[in-house]
């Protein structure tokens, strides 16, 4: 490993008009998590010492996303969008502390990984100034072309200012860029905005550091790596190039899938071996499923935490604050929100479970309500371990069921359960003995329309 220093430079001041949106572009999210936090999570994963991400004007939402992603990243507003190397330079300070290598990084290249920002500052690290990624995509329309000579970069030029031959080239830039940090401000300083577009281009830097004779190289990866998103369609192609590599490494770390393509996962989605995800799953972020666990087919889950050997669905939505103890089972139709289900419980059919702890052991039948909510606040519903609530049951929160107690099917408990007891909160069955149709005295009909007469002596 080098000892040398690199900061991160991540520019997110897009306006990202072509999204539509009321939301800053790089807020939007692939596999759950925003465009921006991918892009630093790759900076942090690379082991860049300091971060530095420029914003936008009034753009209070994408530094704290920053904040969050990245706590040690410092902000930096670029209050007029003047291009690429204006953005960087609204970093300055940051960069005349002096990191020994400074690296670009657009916020809006979410596939890009560490690996890559690690080779692409690695080649400053041995011989260049200035090193560029490059990429060869299907359709190079729109990218600034990679101009070499032999094994030297000696420009980048922009589609708008690219000549007939040059528009010929097929290696382009994927905007990222490491220059050598002693020279990086020299460099920048000297960028103007003598361009088709009147901006400051980054790209420029090579052309710059070739009359310093200076060596700019260029380093080649994928095409996937370099996507930048600034459609909604390209946010789709995004998601479902990391869909896939999720998929791939949860089969890789001995997840099975039968049909893994309809598997929807998160950035954040930890599997542990020998689970079985059946099709058509969603995994919203910050789930957990450990070893053995069965997720069968059309279950939605966020936030929950599914313990060994447990078994979901068919059709269950398992929302945050979930945490399902071994083995215990949620059937379908079953929702679960902020509860804790313990050891070998289970709850198999249509019930919602909110707020709650389910004790260890304990049944909880079909059709089974906590109703945790009051129309202005939200209460818990305890059931002990061992406990048994009869199907249809009614639990009003903040209700306690003790250990091993049993609830009569089609009751409303209001009141708390002891332990051991058995509870009947419904109205009582009436027999009576030899009812024939008609036997019971009738009201006579009222005829639709007339209007509701005194009653008359029987
Ligand atoms: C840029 C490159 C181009 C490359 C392409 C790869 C330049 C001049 N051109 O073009 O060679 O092929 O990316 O996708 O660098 N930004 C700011 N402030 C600004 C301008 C841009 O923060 O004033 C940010 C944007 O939010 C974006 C990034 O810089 O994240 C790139 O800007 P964009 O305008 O999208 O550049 P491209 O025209 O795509
Ligand atoms: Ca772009």
């Amino acid at each position: 490993m080098s000892k040398r220093t690199c900061l991160a430079i991540v520019l997110a001041a897009g306006e990202g008009t072509r999204m539509r949106s009321a939301r800053p572009k790089v807020l939007h999210q692939v596999t759950g998590r925003s465009l921006l936090a991918h892009v630093l999570g790759a900076v942090r994963a690379a082991g860049m010492e300091q971060a530095a991400v420029v914003v936008g004007p009034d753009s209070d939402a994408v530094a704290e996303e920053a904040r969050r992603a990245l706590p040690k990243a410092q902000i930096f507003v670029q209050s007029e969008r003047r291009g690429t190397a204006h953005a960087v330079l609204c970093a300055r300070k940051a960069i005349a502390k002096g990191a020994d290598d400074v690296l670009v990084i657009f916020g809006d290249t979410p596939l890009i990984s560490a690996e890559t920002l690690k080779r692409l500052r690695g080649a400053i690290d041995h011989h260049a100034s200035v090193a560029v990624l490059g990429f060869r995509p299907k359709n190079p329309f729109g990218y600034g072309r990679l101009i070499m000579t032999g094994h030297r970069l000696v420009a980048i030029r922009e589609e708008k200012d690219a000549s007939e031959a040059e528009r010929q080239i097929d290696f382009c830039n994927g905007g990222l860029m490491a220059l050598r940090g002693e020279v990086a401000l020299e460099i920048l300083d000297r960028i103007d905005d003598a361009n088709a577009k009147r901006e400051f281009y980054l790209t420029d830097a090579v052309t710059i550091a070739d009359k310093m004779a200076l060596e700019a190289v260029a380093l080649e990866t994928t095409e996937d790596e370099v996507h930048g998103i600034n459609t909604r369609a390209q946010l789709a192609q995004a998601e479902a190039v990391m869909q896939q590599r999720l998929r791939a490494a949860a089969l890789e770390a001995g997840v099975t899938m039968i049909a893994p393509e309809t598997v929807f996962l998160s950035a954040d989605t930890k599997f542990g071996r020998d689970v079985v995800v059946e099709p058509n799953v969603v995994f919203g972020p910050g789930c957990v499923v450990e070893d053995n666990a069965v997720v069968h087919a059309f279950c939605h889950l966020q936030g929950a935490h599914v313990g060994k050997g447990a078994s979901v669905g068919p059709f269950a939505r398992l929302r945050p604050g979930t945490t399902l103890g071994a083995k215990s089972r949620v059937g379908n139709f079953v929702e679960v929100k902020a509860a804790e289900i313990g050891e070998g419980a289970k709850a198999n059919h249509l019930a919602y479970i909110g707020d709650g702890h389910v004790g260890d052991g304990a049944n909880i039948g079909a059709g089974t309500i906590f109703c945790n909510y009051d129309g202005k606040n939200k209460h818990r519903t305890e059931v002990g371990k061992g406990a048994f609530i009869g199907s249809n049951s009614a639990l009003v929160a903040p209700v306690k069921v003790g250990a091993n107690a049993y609830v009569g099917s089609g009751s409303v408990i209001t009141d708390d359960v002891p332990a051991g007891a058995l509870a009947l909160g419904r109205g009582r069955q009436v027999n009576k003995p030899g009812w024939k149709p008609g036997s019971a005295k009738k009201k006579p009909a009222a005829r639709p329309g007339a209007k509701a007469k005194k009653r008359t002596k029987r």
